[in-house]
């Protein structure tokens, strides 16, 4: 008989069971954290298979512990369900915090310990209490809780009722682990390092010893240290400094860039640059102090200056030769380059020569931008090696590819011609060498050769009408978007 001695037991199981079943559903489709539904039905199974065997048959020893079986899985279902009622449930229903996992696995190995000595004691006759207590094992446990088991297990808890770091969190410990946490468990915490290893540290020495949680408030500091010559003024490589930092797409606006002069050391000005970005691991750290190490030579070298290195001796200076790759445009590519542009035919070598007079050839790192939408200028550009991506912002934060250009073909004519803002940024794709053509070079040109108005003309309102049916289209994205939205709201509202 089950309960109450009214029903059979196997009716009780079945209901049991199938009341937990639809409980396991709804919690599923709510989200809720899930019914532990293994021990509860073995349970239920064992009240029902373990009465129908026939006792008398089996020896006395095997039929007493036969006995205790069922109890034992009944009190540790009902154990395992009263954790989830009483901790995990509320924690999912947010009506207070999730208990950590170390805390819910010591509980029950705590609450089964205390079950399994009353069910001993009642159906077996064995007193466990009694037994520990007079025998070595006492002597055992004790010895084992003044170990480095005991304690980081302790140390486990702390770490996970305090959330002083979450996994994913970039930590740093005292004597040199360094890594994303991965996992907590009773005795360690695994952190994934720079070289993709594990590396597992004992609990304690994070409660013990100094942790510092690099990304505990969101984005990741940056910083690291440029040395520039004495010649260059503070007040511009500042500037240099600081555009270059700002116009990274992974660095945040906010905390913004800094850039400190740090001291006036042997052979430069060292600079203190620091940097926030959002990804929190060492390797997404490292790759982009070398991408803006990388930029920040190029845009030195515009700027006709480069890095000083300490002198210690005098030695005849012997230019390495480099293949025609490394070396920079020469003046002769400049020029076969604008003699084969489209835009420059009918251009006499005089002309060609004025224009080259206003120009200057430049270089760039991969992922610098060239020009910055919204900005003003004064110049246009032609590649001559690299690509180069054409990107329009179309939200805050969000930009489009909207073309892609490489060696021959030119950028910047809009702001040039027209004197508004750039329209869009234009990023290197490549290590990119360019011409950039000042205003000046063009006055007399266009009054030489007014057909080459026409054929900028031209190729404006192509590249401009290709901007605006990206305005168009991304409108149209937004509004289907926000249909979208009404119609699930409305459906929502009206259960339908
Ligand atoms: P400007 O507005 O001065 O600066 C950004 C440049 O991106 C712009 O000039 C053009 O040269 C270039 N650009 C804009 N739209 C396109 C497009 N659709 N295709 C190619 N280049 C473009």
């Amino acid at each position: 008989m089950g309960p109450l001695g009214l029903v059979p037991t196997w009716i009780s199981a079945v209901v049991g069971g199938a009341v937990l079943l639809m409980l396991a559903r709804a919690c599923r489709r709510r989200g809720l954290p899930a019914v532990p539904l293994r021990l509860p039905l073995l349970a239920l199974l064992a009240a029902v298979v373990v009465p129908a065997i026939p006792l008398a048959r089996i020896p006395f020893g095997s039929r007493l512990w036969l006995g205790a079986i069922d109890d034992l899985l009944l009190v540790y279902a009902s154990i395992r369900l009263a954790v989830w009622l009483a901790l995990e449930l509320p924690g999912g229903l947010g009506w207070w915090r999730r208990p950590p996992d170390l805390l819910l696995q010591l509980l029950m190995v705590g609450g089964c310990a205390l079950g399994t000595v009353v069910v001993a004691r009642q159906t077996a006759r064995i007193d466990l209490v009694g037994l520990v207590t007079t025998s070595a094992v006492l002597t055992a446990v004790i010895g084992l809780a003044a170990q480095e088991p005991l304690k980081d297990l302790l140390a486990g808890l702390e770490l996970q009722l305090s959330e002083d770091f979450n996994p994913g969190d970039l930590l740093d410990i005292e004597g040199g682990a360094r890594g994303v946490v991965h996992s907590v468990s009773w005795r360690e915490t695994s952190l994934r390092n720079m070289e993709g290893a594990l590396v597992v540290v004992p609990n304690t020495r994070l409660t013990e010893g100094v942790m510092r949680n690099l990304s505990a408030f969101g984005p990741v500091s940056n910083r690291f240290e440029v040395g520039l010559a004495y010649d260059f003024a503070p007040g511009r490589a500042r500037s240099l400094l600081l555009r270059v930092l700002s116009q990274h797409p992974l660095v945040l606006d906010d905390p913004a860039p800094v850039v400190r002069l740090k001291e006036f050391s042997e052979s430069a000005i060292t600079y203190d640059l620091q940097v926030w970005q959002r990804e929190a691991t060492d390797r997404a750290i490292v790759d982009l102090r070398s991408e803006l190490l990388e930029q920040i030579w190029y845009a030195l070298s515009r700027a006709g200056q480069s890095i000083p290195y300490p002198v210690r001796e005098v030695q005849p200076h012997r230019p390495s030769v480099g293949t025609e790759d490394d070396r920079g445009p020469t003046p002769e590519e400049c020029r076969e380059a604008l003699a084969a542009n489209d835009l420059f035919q009918g251009l006499v070598p005089e002309d060609l020569d004025r224009v080259l007079a206003s120009s200057q050839a430049l270089s760039y790192a991969a992922g610098e931008a060239i020009v910055q939408e919204g900005a003003r200028g004064e110049s246009l550009y032609q590649l001559l090696r690299g690509r180069v991506a054409v990107l329009k912002q179309v939200q805050p934060g969000h930009t489009v590819p909207v073309a892609e250009l490489g060696p021959g073909e030119v950028f910047g004519e809009m702001t040039l011609f027209q004197g508004a803002p750039r329209s869009a940024t234009v990023r290197a794709l490549e290590e990119c060498h360019l011409l950039r053509v000042g205003r000046a070079g063009f006055r007399e040109l266009m009054e030489r050769d007014p057909a080459l108005i026409e054929r900028f003309a031209a190729l404006m309102s192509e590249r401009r009408a290709k901007l605006e049916s990206l305005s168009r289209d991304q409108r149209q994205e937004q509004t289907n978007a926000l249909i979208d939205t009404m119609k699930r709201l409305f459906f929502a509202f009206t259960g339908g």
